[in-house]
């Protein structure tokens, strides 16, 4: 069974990220090999701040959660907004949580792959290297695949919350399939 844990960078209930792995989820169902495969939703807005002394003191039943989820999982699929050139807070707070203890925390060894989207003509691309940068800091495996950043992602939406242009659709494919090659590689063959 090849585990899925799909996170938003965006906590808001209209995100178009959020409709960018719903789209993800559908993907992978409509997979011949979906039987093979679990998707579950970590979301990043239950984490309270970090705080070390919270952290120290094991206080948070949401992190626990949160990091036996990412854990488990035997890839992530991060689709996030740029805010201002970057990742949204909310998203390096939960990064933060999961990055503890280094070296063997739950982002150790982890195949993320990473989308953005935003309504402009950049798609959030700007937030991916920074994003990037961060997880290969927490020794997580970023999946090698050039940048899929949905453009014009309002206007791309369909009603029911799914992007079905065929470039969209196409692109994120693509990175579904380099994931779970990435998957079966063997640790330390990824990018
Ligand atoms: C933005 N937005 C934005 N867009 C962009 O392309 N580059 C940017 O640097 C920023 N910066 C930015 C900062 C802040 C604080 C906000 C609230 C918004 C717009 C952003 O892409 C847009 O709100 C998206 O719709 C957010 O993604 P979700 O919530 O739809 O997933």
């Amino acid at each position: 069974m090849t585990k899925f844990v799909l996170i938003s960078g965006s906590i808001r209930r209209d995100s178009l990220n959020a409709s960018v792995l719903a789209t993800v989820r559908r993907l992978l169902a409509e997979r011949p090999d979906a039987d093979g495969i679990e998707v579950e939703t970590l979301s990043v807005g239950l984490l309270p701040h970090f705080d070390f002394d919270v952290e120290q003191a094991d206080g948070s039943a949401a992190v626990r959660e949160a990091k036996r989820l990412v854990r488990d999982a035997d890839a992530l699929f991060i689709s996030t907004p740029s805010y201002n050139g970057a990742m949204p807070g909310v998203l390096k707070n939960a990064l933060d949580w999961l990055s503890r203890p280094g070296g063997d925390s739950p982002l150790t060894g982890r195949t993320v792959a990473l989308a953005s989207a935003s309504p402009g003509a950049r798609g959030g691309v700007d937030a991916q290297a920074a994003l990037a940068a961060v997880l290969t800091r927490c020794g997580a495996r970023v999946v090698a695949h050039e940048a899929v950043a949905v453009r014009r992602a309002a206007e791309l939406r369909m009603d029911d919350g799914d992007f079905t242009d065929p470039e969209v659709v196409e692109a994120l494919a693509s990175l579904i399939d380099a994931t779970l090659t990435a998957v079966r590689e063997p640790a330390g063959a990824g990018a």
